[in-house]
């Protein structure tokens, strides 16, 4: 996961940088970088080995202000070129997390304008448009704050400029960033731990803010432009611990990544030449060819994720594919398909159930495999010919999050590499799917701006003993998960159901006592669905909606309706998802239960 880390002191800082992109190395990256000015020119390192590397290199540099970043690039090979910090015109240096969705147009109208581009990210529009507005006035705050208005997307950014060595500028939306305050000398960082061996005094900033840091002082201006403060916070963290930053539970931090943890697993993505099987692995190319269905083998929550691919593959590429739970899958004596591609979903990579099922399609006789995983070392990516790792970080909380809402992100890259490779993409809809994956951590980032609105409704839940959740197509695995997310944390049983399946069975169950919560989103299912919620309202049913702008769905009595900021097309159970796991984390708290360690639950099982 990329990692920011700034600071301005009396003293060398390339020490507290290099310390600082040790602390986040645990969040994985391939590449890193740093700049300092010295002697009023910048000095950069790059290195796409270890930080150590950049140490070795760093032995005889030395600088009172300077920028660093880990980058996590996510095929082909991490390069120097790519690392950041990103310098525009020897006079402004950045360093970025995140994926700018217009990064494409704008690099087109800077380079009409005579910017030379010397790395294929995004990141790099950022320093050449700062520095566009950095000419006019020579205020590194203004031209940034300037050029913010022109980006769209996801960033936490830090910003030097070589002929201004008295401050930092920094800002972000959609990505974490935070002060660390010491005496006579701040820090920026993405991440509580990089500052805490140099301070605990810390000020996270909030969604928009814009950051400027000085030796003695810091200001911070609120998107509207206001000068506001922000609470400091005494951390008391251990400089060891994975990092609770400014939240309670692992499960809200991991939650509110989820917008970052995006944007890193699509890092890819960022370049329109992205889509090809060579993000799944060397042998892709050739095994994809190859391949006529698509079997995935999971458990969990990482099945709720296949269960949401099956819909993509048959829908989008049009690969004929199978779901099936792991543990069910491994005793069965299924037949097997030389031509099948076997695809394995697992956060741990250890999950003993995922692993005996892989095995056992092997022995079947299956060759082509493919793990989408988040721990890269593991045993699932290990035993697996193709791999995908995504770029979540450490999961620490127990219920699933943003595990696995990068799934479906890699699962739906899957999916669009191979319709593809199967010539069934136009350029007209990769731009289109591209442009909306690119778009997906911003969106993420107004649901989880809904955050307020969801505690107040968790109350009404507290109190219950049963729910009901509903969704069709794509968003019946959504419910399922929502479901799962609410029994795990709250202990409320729940269950899901497609909302066609309602008269068969469980409209039983629906009376004023029972709270039916559906996912409505503006799909080709929503007539349908509604007449489903007809169904349990004439019961008496309470029903909360989950709805998309434009499904006409109002509040009325008994209906309570939750409106979802946008509808993203294939892209919709992402955010819906984001919105029930709110719900569960919300009623949870209201409950009072152990939310990151649920009672009778392991986070990784790797026993049967
Ligand atoms: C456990 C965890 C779940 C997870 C499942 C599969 O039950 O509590 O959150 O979804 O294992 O884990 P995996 O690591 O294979 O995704």
């Amino acid at each position: 996961m990329c990692g920011i880390v700034g600071a301005i002191a009396q003293r060398n800082v390339i020490p507290i940088l290099l310390q600082g992109l040790q602390r986040l190395e645990y969040r994985g990256y391939d590449s890193a970088g740093l700049v300092v000015i010295k002697n009023s020119t910048f000095e950069r390192l790059r290195s796409t080995g270890r930080v150590t590397e950049l140490t070795k290199k760093s032995a005889h540099s030395s600088g009172k202000i300077g920028i660093a970043h880990t980058r996590w690039a996510t095929h082909g090979v991490p390069s120097e070129r790519n690392a950041h910090p990103h310098i525009s015109c020897d006079s402004v240096a950045v360093v970025h997390n995140g994926i700018i969705e217009n990064y494409e147009e704008l690099r087109a109208q800077l380079t009409a304008r005579g910017y030379l581009f010397s790395s294929d990210t995004d990141s790099e529009v950022i320093a050449h448009l700062i520095h566009s507005y950095y000419l006019q006035n020579n205020d590194l705050l203004a031209a940034t704050r300037a050029a913010l208005v022109e980006l769209i997307g996801a960033y936490a950014i830090c910003v030097l400029a070589v002929n201004n060595p008295q401050h930092l500028v920094c800002a972000r939306r959609g990505s974490p960033l935070l002060l660390g305050l010491g005496e006579n000398e701040n820090f920026v960082a993405s991440d509580v731990s990089a500052v805490l061996a140099v301070t605990k005094n810390i000020v996270y900033l909030a969604e928009g803010d814009v950051a400027e840091i000085n030796l003695h002082s810091y200001r911070i201006f609120d998107e509207g432009g206001k000068q506001v403060q922000r609470a400091m916070h005494v951390s008391e963290l251990s400089n060891d611990s994975v990092e609770l930053g400014e939240y309670s539970h692992y499960m809200q931090k991991e939650i509110f990544e989820q917008p970052q943890a995006l944007a890193d697993t699509l890092e890819a993505v960022c370049n329109s030449q992205a889509l090809i099987p060579g993000l799944f692995g060397a042998d892709a190319a050739v095994d994809f060819k190859n391949i006529g269905s698509i079997l995935i083998l999971a458990c969990g929550t990482s099945h709720h994720a296949g269960m949401v691919a099956r819909y993509w593959l048959e829908d989008i590429a049009g690969i004929p594919c199978t779901v099936e739970i792991a543990s069910e899958y491994r005793y069965r004596k299924s037949v097997a398909n030389d031509k099948t591609l076997v695809v394995t979903i697992s956060q741990s990579g250890e999950t003993a159930d995922t692993i005996a099922a892989l095995n056992h399609a092997m022995l079947l006789g299956h060759v082509y495999t493919l793990a989408i995983c988040n721990v890269p070392e593991s045993a699932l990516v290990r035993l697996s010919r193709l791999r995908f790792l995504t770029r979540a970080g450490p999961e620490i909380g127990v219920a699933s999050t943003k595990a696995f809402t990068t799934q479906l992100a890699a699962l739906f890259l899957l999916t669009l590499v191979l319709t593809k490779q199967h010539q069934r993409l136009s350029a007209e809809e990769e731009r289109e799917h591209l442009h909306q994956l690119r778009h997906l951590p911003s969106a993420v980032q107004l649901v989880l701006n809904m955050a307020p609105e969801i505690a107040l409704l968790s109350e009404k839940f507290a109190s219950k003993h049963h729910t009901l959740f509903l969704g069709r197509g794509l968003h019946y695995p959504i419910a399922l998960e929502g479901a799962l997310k609410l029994k795990e944390i709250s202990y409320i049983h729940a269950e899901a159901y497609p909302a066609g399946e309602l008269k068969h069975g469980p409209l039983a169950l629906v009376d004023k006592y029972m709270p039916v919560i559906a996912v409505a989103p503006n799909d080709t299912l929503l007539e349908k669905l509604k007449s489903n919620l007809q169904e349990v309202r004439a019961r008496g049913g309470e029903l909360f909606v989950f709805a998309d702008a434009g499904t006409r769905l109002q509040s009325s009595e008994g209906v309570t309706l939750i409106q979802m900021p946008e509808h993203a097309g294939y892209l919709s159970p992402i955010l819906h998802t984001v919105a029930l796991q709110l719900l569960a984390y919300y009623v949870a708290l209201q409950k009072g239960t152990d939310v990151d360690k649920p009672r009778n639950l392991a986070k990784s099982v790797t026993v049967e």
